[in-house]
């Protein structure tokens, strides 16, 4: 009879999770990241509902969440200013609104109603130190305390984490440096624009392995924080010139100094490797940033020349 039980269990177990769930994503209308999730669950055979409430707006974000009676909550929504983050500096208030205020108010929320919260976070709440020295291999884990003051925008991350921690029903999950096959988006959009770039070796995170991995990290109803990167890090060149090898010969960049950064910059910007061994030791098969790289560029010059498109086409 016990042995029935436990197997029946089981089945319902194994059914519960194969069964399609609603997922409320906010960002997933407009976002680069809640974009791409809302995808990811859709082409599972999810419900994917995209929010339209402000994080903020704490009455609109209940009905929103009665309305939809979601099985699981994506936070992918914020501010991560425009063209970059320095634009947070001179609007704190809008910052600390829809990444402090907002952000809680979602996870207060998910609380109350017993709802499993993922939100997506940034690893940039780090910088290299005498611990964890530039290019030494020593990425910096989740247990140890964030140490980048340098900006607004990730001063409120952290104290949003820190917050967060405090709830028993949130994945909280570190992304740093994204790239994607949108090659006009992300750390590749970024830099490809830059005048003069720095050449700083960082974490970063390959979408297309990480991605999934969220989507899995959801459903499974993991809790805590996540550092979500691969393994190894890229600096700035090695991109660029990965970039120029695959999709666009004719690229040149020039480097410059941090000294000669901070002149053009309001705010510093957080370089730093994090250790990847805790998301490795449940998916031990994430490529390395290199790697992984590398193949996307691989794959998409691949793509274009069977389109007889030139890559350019692509960007
Ligand atoms: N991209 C990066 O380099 C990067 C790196 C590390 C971590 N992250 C983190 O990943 C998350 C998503 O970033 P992303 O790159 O996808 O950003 P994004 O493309 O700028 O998208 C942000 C999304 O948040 C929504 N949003 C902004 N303020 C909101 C508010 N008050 N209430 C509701 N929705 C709001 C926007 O909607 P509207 O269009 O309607 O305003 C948009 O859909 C952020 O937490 C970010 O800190 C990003």
């Amino acid at each position: 009879m016990k042995k029935i039980i436990v197997a029946l269990a089981l089945v319902a177990g194994i059914l519960e999770a194969q069964t399609a769930k609603t997922i409320l994503i906010f960002g997933g209308k407009t976002g680069y990241i809640g974009q791409k999730l809302a995808h990811l669950f859709s082409e599972q055979g999810h419900n994917v509902v995209c929010a339209t409430s402000r994080l903020e707006n704490r009455e609109e974000v209940n009905l929103e969440i009665l309305a939809t009676q979601p099985d699981r909550i994506i936070n992918a929504a914020g501010i991560t200013g425009r063209p970059n983050i320095d634009w947070c500096e001179t609007h704190k208030q809008e910052t600390i609104r829809a990444n402090i205020l907002g952000a809680l108010n979602l996870a207060d929320f998910a609380y109350v109603y017993n709802i499993h919260l993922t939100y997506i976070g940034t690893g940039c709440i780090y910088e290299y130190d005498e611990k964890h020295p530039m290019a030494g291999g020593i990425g910096f884990t989740e247990e140890e305390a964030p140490n980048f003051n340098g900006s607004f925008y990730s001063q409120g991350k952290i104290a949003l984490e820190k917050f967060q921690t405090s709830y028993p029903n949130i994945l909280n999950l570190r992304i740093k440096m994204p790239i994607s096959k949108e090659l006009d988006k992300g750390f590749i959009g970024k830099i490809t624009k830059y005048k003069k770039l720095v050449n700083i070796p960082n974490s970063m995170s390959i979408l297309e392995d990480i991605l999934p991995l969220v989507v899995d990290m959801s459903l499974r109803e993991l809790t805590g924080i996540f550092n979500m990167v691969n393994p190894g890090t890229l600096s700035h060149n090695q991109v660029l010139d990965l970039y120029k090898k695959y999709i666009n010969p004719q690229f040149t960049y020039e480097n410059f100094t941090l000294e000669e950064q901070a002149k053009i910059l309001i705010a510093r910007r957080a370089n730093a490797e994090l250790s990847a061994n805790k998301l490795l030791s449940l998916y031990p098969n994430i490529p390395s940033a290199h790697n992984s790289l590398e193949a996307l560029l691989k794959k998409i010059a691949s793509q274009a020349a069977e389109k007889k498109l030139t890559t350019q086409t692509l960007l």
